[in-house]
């Protein structure tokens, strides 16, 4: 039985049994699958969640919104406040949303050949900018924040869903959360990217057609990410 006590583990992590390990090589490298028998979510326990931990649950809350619920994306939008200040109403219901969401594509694809691969979106660079920092830097919601704000750009350069990244940048910053960093060189992340357990031959990335209406990509070449992480202002 989990009784997540994040954030992040109760929108996300808790739901779908992954359990993993990081290793100096990458993050989640050795793992299984194994599903609870329940996972009892109780919001007030959050009331104590220090607020950086807070935030950086924020972001998995975004990714759901971004990828797979555009109501939920609506709702954060149009009053991100009730939600910022942890109001417990608000969040059993943004944490319903997100929970369904999971359950539903991990029913669909438990063991990660398909449709839960959409659940990495942001995650492919937040994972690289993770390990560059030795897990002891940017927390993972920081990091994801800003692979979303990449795979927005990275979409968009590829004439895919306009106005997504300026989207992306707002609804981030509206949770509190930071939009732009400062980055590793591009070759340190292109070689980390080369270790994700996702690499397959090029780069697979998570895009947005458009809100709503993700696409998992394999073909991203070293020289596009190399200019979508300058023009995010990665030195080279
Ligand atoms: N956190 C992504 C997944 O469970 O697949």
């Amino acid at each position: 039985v989990q009784i997540p006590t994040t954030l992040t583990a109760q929108v996300d992590a808790a739901i779908g049994g992954k359990t993993a390990l990081n290793l100096p090589e990458g993050k989640n490298l050795v793992g299984t699958f194994t599903q609870p028998l329940a996972v009892l979510i109780d919001v007030d326990v959050l009331t104590t969640l220090d607020e950086r931990d807070y935030r950086s649950g924020l972001a998995e809350v975004a990714k759901y919104a971004l990828t797979l619920d555009d109501g939920l994306l609506t709702m954060l939008e149009r009053d991100p406040g009730p939600v910022t200040r942890r109001d417990a109403i608000a969040l059993e219901e943004v944490i319903a949303r997100c929970v369904a969401s999971k359950a539903r594509i991990v029913a669909e694809d438990e063991r990660d050949a398909s449709a839960r691969l959409i659940l990495n979106y942001g995650h492919t660079l937040g994972h690289a900018l993770e390990r560059l920092d030795a897990f002891r830097g940017r927390a993972h919601g920081e990091a994801v924040a800003l692979g979303m704000v990449f795979a927005a750009a990275l979409a968009e350069s590829r004439g895919l869903a306009p106005g997504l990244r300026v989207r992306t940048e707002r609804l981030l910053t509206a949770l509190g959360l930071a939009a732009t960093g400062t980055l590793p060189p591009v070759g340190e992340v292109l070689r980390c990217l080369r270790l994700d357990k996702k690499y397959r031959g090029g780069v697979r990335f998570v895009l947005l057609e458009d809100v709503g209406r993700p696409v998992v990509v394999d073909d991203v070449s070293d020289e596009e990410v190399g200019s979508v992480l300058h023009e995010m202002g990665g030195a080279a």
